[in-house]
Parts: structure tokens; sequence; C-alpha cells
């Protein structure tokens, strides 16, 4: 008798075929930025930076705030999306010969290679992909990474333009007169999603002028995301009940065009507390031409 399939049926709701996954728009509270009242550059404290912090020094100089926004589903019109113009795009009908995600030295031998060929065969003009960095994220409460609940970008002009000079090396400066993107491959791996959706916003609505560069000071260097202002235009999407069959384009830096994505996760309210908790992985990849 296998352990598996007493869990499964252990709850109403131990397996997703027996939810009734939410779709349409739905309402939720996303965490904004919020610029340090000094004007000072915002930082927070990263690594070991975070137990130990200097003598004196606040984990963070900038405040966020909660606000409530409005999401749509682009489920059934994914194609009105592209990834050029919104900053997100939707890849549907992929397998993938890795299964546990449990093992990061395997997922770099079986899955990085997937997503190098989808990234190819889907980003119009991508000669070269380097995938730098993965994460896997689940819900439990003993869980590495859980999802993230703060609207954010992962990567500015001067992150995406280091992270090129840091894995190209030589062949950076050349690299850098052509088209860099920044681009987040996401899938969910207990799909469908019913828990903790992640919310996109177009990069069109959302102003340069809400995106804040922010520190993340670590004892040996200090690396740079982007915080986001709340701004009543931003129109926020999510892709109802993802699959693991389906992926999430999540583009965050584009040296030629400038599409980003503002994204977070968000705590939808059609959700029961007793429906599994979301899993994901997102691959980071540059995308050079
Ligand atoms: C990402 C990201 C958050 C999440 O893919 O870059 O921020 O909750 N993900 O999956
Ligand atoms: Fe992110």
């Amino acid at each position: 008798m296998s352990t598996t399939t007493e869990t499964q049926t252990s709850t109403k709701f131990g397996t997703t075929a027996d939810i009734p996954i939410p779709r349409g728009e739905t309402q939720s509270t996303l965490t904004f930025f919020a610029a340090p009242t000094d004007g000072a550059k915002p930082y927070n404290l990263a690594g070991d930076n975070v137990d130990n912090p200097p003598p004196g020094v606040p984990q963070r100089n900038y405040n966020e705030f909660t606000h409530d926004v409005t999401i749509q589903d682009i489920r059934g019109r994914e194609q009105e999306f592209d990834i050029n113009v919104n900053g997100f795009g939707t890849i549907s009908n992929i397998s993938s010969e890795e299964k546990l995600f449990d093992d990061d030295e395997r997922i770099e031998r079986v899955y990085y290679p997937e997503i190098e060929k989808l990234l190819l065969d889907n980003v119009d003009g991508a000669k070269r992909i380097f995938l730098f960095d993965h994460t896997v994220r689940r819900s439990n409460p003993g869980a590495k990474r859980a999802p993230v609940n703060r609207a954010h970008i992962d990567q500015t002009t001067k992150s995406a333009t280091a992270r090129v000079h840091h894995h190209m090396g030589a062949e950076a400066d050349d690299l850098l007169k052509d088209r860099v993107r920044l681009i987040n491959v996401w899938r969910p791996l207990n799909g469908p999603v019913v828990a903790s959706p992640l919310a996109y916003a177009d990069s069109r609505s959302v102003p340069d002028e809400d995106i804040v560069g922010v520190e993340h000071r670590y004892p040996d260097r200090t690396g740079e995301t982007a915080g986001v202002k709340y701004t009543e235009q931003a129109k926020w999407h999510y892709w109802s009940g993802m699959t693991n069959e389906e992926r999430l384009l999540l583009q965050c830096y584009d040296s030629k065009d400038g599409a980003r994505t503002p994204h977070s996760a968000f705590v939808d309210p059609r959700t029961r507390t007793e429906w599994p908790g979301r899993e994901s992985i997102e691959v980071r990849a540059l995308v050079f031409g």
C-alpha cells in the first residue's frame, strides 16, 4: 500500500482534480515600494549582512505599504500578449523530462537545455542564451523559498549590465553592443495553480518613475533589484489555473525596447485554506540578439 495514495485521498482536496479552479477577474492586496523620506538611495541588507548587520545599520531604509488591486485573467486570450510589448508572454503545451525538481544539479542538466531551446524557439531574434540562476518555490512552512508577495522587478539596467560582465567575461563588451534581454521562465510544479498565483503588470502601464532601483548590500558586493510604487494606472494580470505544461515568460530587462514587467505573487481571496500551496520554478536567462 502506498503512502502517496493515502495522502492523496486523506482530505477532500487532496488532489487538485477535485478543486474548482478560480477563474476570471479577481481582487487582491499587493505590497508596494515607498521611497526613503530623506531622499537616500534605497537599500536593503542581503546575505550574511542580514544576520550580522554592520553596527547601527538598519535592515533597510525604505518603506512598503499595501494597496488593493484588480487582477485580470489572461486565460483564453493569451494571444493578445507579447513579451516585446507587454513585458510578459505565454507558451502552452510544453513537456519536460524533469519531473521532481528536487535536485539542483539535475535541474541544470535536464531542465536548463529545455529552457534554452524554448527561448531560442519562442523569443524573436534570440541567438544565444545563458541561464544563470533558478529558484524553486514551495509554499510549505519549511520551504527554502516561498512565493513573493511584493511587487518588484528582478533586475535594473545596472544589475543586468553587471550580470552580463559577470557571466560572459571577455565577450561582455561586444555582447552589450547588441540587444540584451533578461527573461524569467516561470512554471508551476504542482499545477493547476489554485493558491498564490503570480500577477504581472503590463509594462506599458507602469511608468519608469514608479520603478526604483534598490541596492542589495551583501558583505562583499552590491546587487540591485527594483521596487515598484503603487500606481492606479497599472494593469495587473494573471493566468488562471496555470498548468505544468504552461510557461510564462517574464521580461525583467530589455536593452532595446525596454519592456519590463513588475510582478508579485498574490493571495487569491477565492483560494480555500485546505487547497495545496503553489510550487513553482523560475529560471533566469540572459537572452542575446
Ligand atoms: C520571479 C518571481 C515570485 C513567485 O519569478 O521572478 O519573483 O512568487 N517569482 O513565484
Ligand atoms: Fe521576480
